[in-house]
């Protein structure tokens, strides 16, 4: 059976059934007209996925390419993307060609298809920002699909495809909508301190996205180097009285923002680091030293090891801040 190392950014040395990669929507079709027993697994980038066994399904790997500009108009185009292109490859090809938008967004792992799907996001954008709406094959019956942004029911990190939907339907194209004009978000965390560090005072959406990448290098594991999947848990969203009455007074020092009104979002990297887990490992899995968050493969990992480790950070934070943590990542 072949091996599906070299195909998600955890490392983990999983076996699949088999592995097929998909170039177009007909392909899709040819393989369902096989009539599976089981419906297949489908991955892009495998960025997103934790492997703690064999894959008995057959893997289709999103291949389908392609770009093309729409429409235009005064202050905005409208682009299609194939679903197995590259994240961050499409997001530097819209800055090149002037279409804003996606800067912020620059250097997340994975693919078109996948991002929708739990609707990435990355220093105050999130996806759903710029989405006009998606294609998709039905694994059952092979129909086309279409969802709209209402019908995607985005949420954070989160969308119908993790619910209802879920591996029921391949994403074959994305469609956006850019803008000819850029709008800078330079608010969250360290972008304007970097831009401010090379001097640059009116950055362009280029430099935006050049800051963004240096800040995400400086802190998140290059999975070619270190095994990861990003962040490997959500922020918990927690009721507003409970962080205000409960939790504050005790740990004046935690960090906090809204999400919604009655809601203040924890960063889930400051539990797990005031938990004293930062840097430290279990057998071959470990906290990454420079962001909790982030679990990685310190060295042929299995992925049960990984979880293991994700348990006992869960368990941790439940036991001192009484705060359950959810995987962001996928588990198989
Ligand atoms: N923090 C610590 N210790 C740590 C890590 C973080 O104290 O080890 C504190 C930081 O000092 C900061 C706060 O936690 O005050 C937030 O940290 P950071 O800005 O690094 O962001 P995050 O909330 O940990 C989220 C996303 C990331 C995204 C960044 C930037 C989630 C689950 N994660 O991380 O997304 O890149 O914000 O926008 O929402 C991903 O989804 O895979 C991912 C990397």
């Amino acid at each position: 059976m072949p091996s599906l190392l070299p195909y998600n950014t955890f490392g983990i040395d999983v076996q699949a059934e088999r592995i097929i990669s998909i170039a177009s929507p007909d392909e899709v079709k040819q393989f369902l007209d096989e009539k599976p027993i089981t419906p297949p697994l489908i991955l892009g980038g495998g960025s997103n996925m934790l492997f703690c066994q064999d894959v008995k399904e057959t893997v289709l790997l999103n291949r389908i390419f392609g770009r093309e500009l729409l429409s235009s108009s005064q202050d905005s185009v409208t682009v299609a993307i194939g679903g197995g292109e590259n994240w961050h490859e499409i997001v530097l090809w819209t800055l090149q060609q002037g279409w804003y938008g996606l800067e912020n967004l620059s250097l997340i792992p994975g693919t078109v298809g996948a991002a929708p799907i739990q609707n990435i996001g990355a220093y105050g954008v999130e996806l759903k920002d710029n989405f006009i709406g998606l294609e998709a094959i039905d694994l059952n019956s092979g129909e086309d699909l279409y969802f709209d942004k209402t019908s995607m029911a985005f949420g954070y990190r989160d969308s119908i495809f993790k619910h209802s939907l879920k591996g029921k339907a391949l994403i074959t194209k994305v469609y956006f909508h850019l803008s000819l004009i850029p709008h800078i978000n330079t608010s969250y965390g360290m972008i304007q301190k970097v831009l401010e560090t090379v001097g640059i005072d009116q950055p362009s959406p280029i430099d935006v996205s050049n800051a963004i990448i240096f800040i995400r290098k400086s802190k998140l594991p290059d999975p070619a180097q270190m095994g990861n999947s990003g962040s490997f848990f959500k922020n918990p969203d927690l009721d507003a009285v409970f962080v205000q009455e409960k939790l504050l007074p005790q740990y004046p020092k935690m960090p906090f923002f809204s999400s919604q009104p009655g809601k203040l979002k924890i960063p889930a990297g400051w539990l797990i680091d005031q938990c004293g887990w930062k840097g430290k490992c279990l057998g071959n899995a470990g906290c990454y030293e420079k962001q909790a968050l982030v679990l990685v493969n310190m060295g042929g990992a299995s992925g049960s090891e990984i979880w293991e480790l994700a348990k006992s950070i869960q368990a941790s934070v439940e036991k001192k801040f009484g705060i359950q943590l959810e995987p962001e990542v996928n588990l198989y």
